[in-house]
């Protein structure tokens, strides 16, 4: 990972990104990370701390922005929520479908193929009680005002906003030494990351055998300003000392879905999770 030297244009990085997204998708549907068959022999719902932060989503609906193959999406249809799904990827959205009709939820569950920054038109002006998004979505970003004013416009009033992210200071930091080197704060140009394999399959190298990805980090006030100039509410800034997956090789998992440092390493934030409302 590191600044990308001929940083391409947005437009022709976020199409190189959409064709790793692509290629992800099934090696994440097999993956033991994502565990699709056992999700779908228990019937597993939301996580619970989630469920326990978003109460009762019985007949709310939900929209996902950023849904990969829908299984954090289809977790809330089994919670009761009506959901939408949203992605780039057509590889993502066709195999979010076909999961939601394998787990018997396509009567409450619709997907839609569409970059995040082209939500509001692609779902009709719709609005929803609930926008959801979870892990390592705001990264693929390059402007998060943009993102903000779609997050904005999907909320109805007392609609809610749940998110839980990578922490900035964590994407900026480097993977071996913890030293700075990327940008914190957000930049026009995009930094260039070409590991091989993915977060979820380090090995899968042959289907991704490392293709340069393109990402813009955020940082955490640059978040919050971008979602109070849309005039919502803050609610809830927690920033996490543990976040969902291997974003240091190093990190120790826990259990409960859950990567910590080791104890002998000094903490810095990993994740952080903000809910916030349109009064
Ligand atoms: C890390 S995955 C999200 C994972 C999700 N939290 C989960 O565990 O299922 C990121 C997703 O963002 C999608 N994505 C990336 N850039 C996007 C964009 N500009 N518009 C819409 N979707 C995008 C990718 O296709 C991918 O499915």
């Amino acid at each position: 990972m590191g600044r990308a030297p001929d940083a391409p244009s947005a437009d022709d990085a976020l199409a190189a990104n959409r064709a790793w997204w692509d290629a992800a998708v099934p090696v994440h549907l097999g993956s033991d990370f994502y565990d699709v068959e056992g999700w779908l022999e228990e019937g597993r719902g939301p996580k619970p701390r989630e469920a326990a932060l978003l109460g009762d989503v019985t007949g709310l609906e939900l929209v996902h922005l950023q849904c990969h193959f829908g299984k954090d999406t289809l977790s809330w249809a089994r919670a009761g929520a009506g959901v939408t799904g949203l992605d780039f990827s057509p590889t993502a959205v066709d195999a979010a479908r076909s999961l939601a009709a394998r787990a018997g939820l396509a009567d409450r569950a619709d997907f839609v193929c569409a970059p995040v920054a082209d939500a509001v038109d692609a779902l009709g002006g719709r609005t929803f009680d609930i926008v959801y998004v979870s892990l390592g979505a705001l990264c693929w970003l390059p402007r998060i005002d943009q993102w903000a004013a779609q997050v904005g416009a999907l909320l109805r009033p007392g609609g809610r906003l749940f998110l839980h992210e990578v922490h900035p200071m964590s994407t900026a930091l480097a993977d071996d030494d913890l030293t700075v080197v990327y940008p914190y704060f957000e930049e026009s140009a995009p930094y260039a990351d070409s590991q091989a394999g993915t977060y979820a399959d380090t090995t899968a190298t042959e289907a991704l055998p490392g293709e340069v990805t393109y990402g813009w980090n955020h940082s955490l006030g640059e978040i919050v300003g971008a979602l109070l100039g849309q005039g919502l509410r803050l609610d809830l800034l927690d920033e996490h000392d543990w976040t969902s997956f291997p974003r240091y090789p190093w990190l120790v998992e826990t259990g409960e879905e859950r990567f910590v440092m080791p104890e002998d390493r000094v903490r810095v934030p990993l994740s952080f999770t903000l809910l916030a409302s349109r009064t």
